[in-house]
């Protein structure tokens, strides 16, 4: 069982996000993807807290796999569905089986800091095929806006993340903005969090 101690940090701020930005939807049960869940901890806290969402976790490796079955089975949550491999830069038709139109909510944390520009554009790609007309997608981490990064500590933390791996760095608010666009989805909020991470609330057009 993998733990990330910025998991345990910062969930509780996402699940404040996530019900309020869910509370209108609260008396149906909805489908909620994560991509890139890792650990698992977020999908097991979340389903603790909001009942009115049946979770489907996925990741790319096989470690975050075995750490997300590893949470529910030790916590025994019912509403988290056992986790599947899911390459997110991958068209949608191998996002696992997942139907056109059959997800209400996708939520990436600190997912598009962490993989390639193709990762980011199979994101919106295959979120506009997966969710429902006025679905959610959720995206969570630290951004550059209008192609400049401030301050100082995200500057250096583009820069660790590009010597890690040369594809990786923060992505821009504008141009995720235009790839959603571009994909029939609107950036509709941007949520301040702790220490310049932010959430992007984007939503699925008609
Ligand atoms: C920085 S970790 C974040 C994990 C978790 N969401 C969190 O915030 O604790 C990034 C995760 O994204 C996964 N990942 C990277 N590229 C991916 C891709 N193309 N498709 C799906 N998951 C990917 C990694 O395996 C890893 O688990």
């Amino acid at each position: 069982m993998l733990l990330s101690p910025q998991a345990e940090r910062n969930w509780e701020g996402l699940c404040s996000v996530l019900e309020d930005v869910l509370e209108a939807q609260s008396h149906r049960q909805l489908l909620a993807l994560e991509l890139g869940s890792g650990t698992g901890q977020h999908v097991i806290r979340f389903a603790q807290k909001i009942p009115f969402v049946t979770w489907q976790p996925s990741d790319i490796t096989e470690e975050s796999l075995d750490s997300i079955k590893a949470y529910i089975a030790a916590t025994h949550v019912k509403s988290v569905l056992q986790p599947v491999h899911l390459d997110a830069s991958a068209p949608w038709e191998k996002w696992a089986g997942l139907s056109h139109r059959s997800c209400d909510v996708i939520v990436a944390i600190n997912l598009l800091q962490y993989s390639s520009f193709e990762t980011a554009k199979g994101v919106f790609t295959g979120a506009a095929q997966i969710l429902k007309p006025n679905g959610l997608l959720i995206t969570y981490g630290v951004y550059a806006i209008n192609g400049t990064i401030t301050p100082s500590c995200n500057e250096n933390l583009d820069a660790e993340l590009r010597k890690m791996n040369p594809e990786w760095g923060l992505p821009d608010i504008d141009v995720l903005r235009q790839l959603a666009y571009g994909n029939g989805i609107r950036l509709e909020r941007i949520i301040e969090m702790e220490e310049y991470f932010k959430c992007l609330i984007f939503r699925k057009l008609d």
